[in-house]
């Protein structure tokens, strides 16, 4: 086989051709398995079954009792000390503990607390529009796409205006790390760098956490750290990191989304027109059709933890199983003619958020409403708006993530 989804260097290729890659695999009768090296001084895998079809990525999202999130759903895994000092992430835990976190904050993402945040994320995307029409064309990631998910974030959890710079550094410090492989020095030194950031971030919220316990203020950090109906809160370090879990998974994610969104409406002018045409009638679709289209999390993993039969291939308790949710968004016997870009779609779900199961994205409301917002204000405020040239993007296994698109209005 001469693919290697293992190998970095696959993923320098272009999309097109990794996407042909996959359809080559989603082919195949069986899951194919890809040895990895291993990552010095890092606990990494010794490799995975690549999970390419939409069903198995559903079925093996939806039975999280075989297909464990535990240790770590990414690789390398996060070593036992940062585990310890910066507290365990929900995306890396099973039920019960998992259950009793996603207990605590669900609330948080209700639809009562969305439809209070519309406002306020109104008035965020008008003043990035505001600022646009000030400064004129640029970088659209820099000038909106990276403004809002943070700053939404931000007022979610009431964090003050003075520590606002400070969360949009450490963020910018922290996030830089993700995806890369660079040479072992670089690596060690961003992983230091990227410590350091997450450890200010988690400080910081902490701090605001014991204030709102003395004064709560309605903001979901005076929700998480006093008591639910069911007596459960949040302590300390599961504050901490949860706040950084969110940061890390509302901010690139949805930026990425919006740049790769303004690209493919660019080049899509018959898709555009439908949506500018009756925007109501098609935003929901386009958002989704973006998230399908672009996949921002490229994969998770997981690892099996009893014996099972997926498709015909007999998985054995250990055996790690990756996730490739852009692969699983292109099967062509769920998405027809999949790479086309249409906002009109009407299939099962893609698993752009996920599959169904536990783990299923929390924030997915909250991304498809800021996306919603954000594209019905630049296309009815700036309506000649459109991405010049093609997209920098970053060399990653993980993010699909744009580091700057020039666009014009
Ligand atoms: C386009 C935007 C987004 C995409 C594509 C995305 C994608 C995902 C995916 C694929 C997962 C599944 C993890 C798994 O199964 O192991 C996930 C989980 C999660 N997402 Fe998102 N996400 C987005 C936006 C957001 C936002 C805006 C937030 C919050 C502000 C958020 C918070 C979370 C959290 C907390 C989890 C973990 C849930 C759990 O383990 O129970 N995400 N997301």
């Amino acid at each position: 086989m001469d693919i290697d989804l293992a190998d970095l260097d696959f993923w320098r290729n272009p999309l097109k051709e990794r996407n042909e890659a996959f359809a080559r695999l989603r082919q195949l009768e069986h899951p194919v398995f890809f040895p990895e090296k291993k990552v010095p001084f890092l606990r990494s895998g010794a490799g995975f079954y690549a999970l390419v079809r939409h069903a198995d990525v559903v079925e093996a999202s939806r039975n999280a009792k075989v297909f464990s999130s535990e240790p770590a759903v990414t690789n390398p895994e996060p070593p036992g000390w940062v585990k310890q000092v910066f507290g365990e992430s929900m995306v890396n835990m099973d039920d019960p503990r998992h259950a009793r976190l996603r207990r605590i904050v669900t609330r948080s993402f209700s639809p009562k607390m969305l439809q209070n945040l519309q406002s306020d994320i109104e008035n965020a995307c008008a003043r990035i529009v505001d600022d646009v029409e000030a400064r004129g064309a640029g970088d659209f990631v820099t000038q909106v796409a990276a403004r809002l998910p943070i700053h939404v974030i931000c007022d979610m959890m009431g964090i003050p205006d003075e520590y606002r710079a400070k969360v949009h550094d450490h963020v910018d410090v922290s996030t830089a790390y993700t995806g890369v492989r660079p040479s072992l020095a670089r690596s060690v030194r961003m992983a230091g760098q990227n410590m350091m950031a997450l450890l200010a971030l988690q400080k910081l919220v902490i701090k605001l956490g014991h204030e709102r316990q003395a004064e709560p203020t309605g903001d979901l950090v005076s929700l998480l750290v006093n008591a639910n109906p069911d007596g459960e809160k949040l302590t300390d370090k599961e504050l901490g990191s949860f706040f950084s879990l969110l940061l890390v998974a509302g901010n690139e994610t949805a930026r990425n989304t919006m740049a790769h969104g303004i690209k493919l409406l660019t080049d899509h002018p018959d898709q555009r027109a439908l949506l500018t045409g009756d925007f109501d009638a098609h935003i929901n679709g386009a958002i989704e059709e973006m998230v399908r289209f672009v996949s921002p999390i490229m994969q998770f993993r997981r690892t099996v933890t009893e014996d099972y039969d997926l498709r015909g291939l007999h998985l054995r308790a250990g055996d790690k199983v990756v996730l490739f949710y852009g692969s699983a968004n292109r099967d062509e016997s769920v998405f027809p003619d999949p790479d086309a870009f249409d906002i009109t779609r009407d299939t099962k779900p893609h698993v752009g958020f996920g599959g169904p199961g536990p783990h299923f994205c929390l924030g997915a409301n909250l991304a498809r409403q800021e996306m919603r917002t954000m594209f019905r204000t630049l296309l009815t405020r700036l309506p000649a708006i459109r991405a010049v040239g093609e997209p920098e993007l970053l060399l990653s296994n993980f993010d699909n993530s744009v580091r700057s698109q020039s666009f014009t209005f």
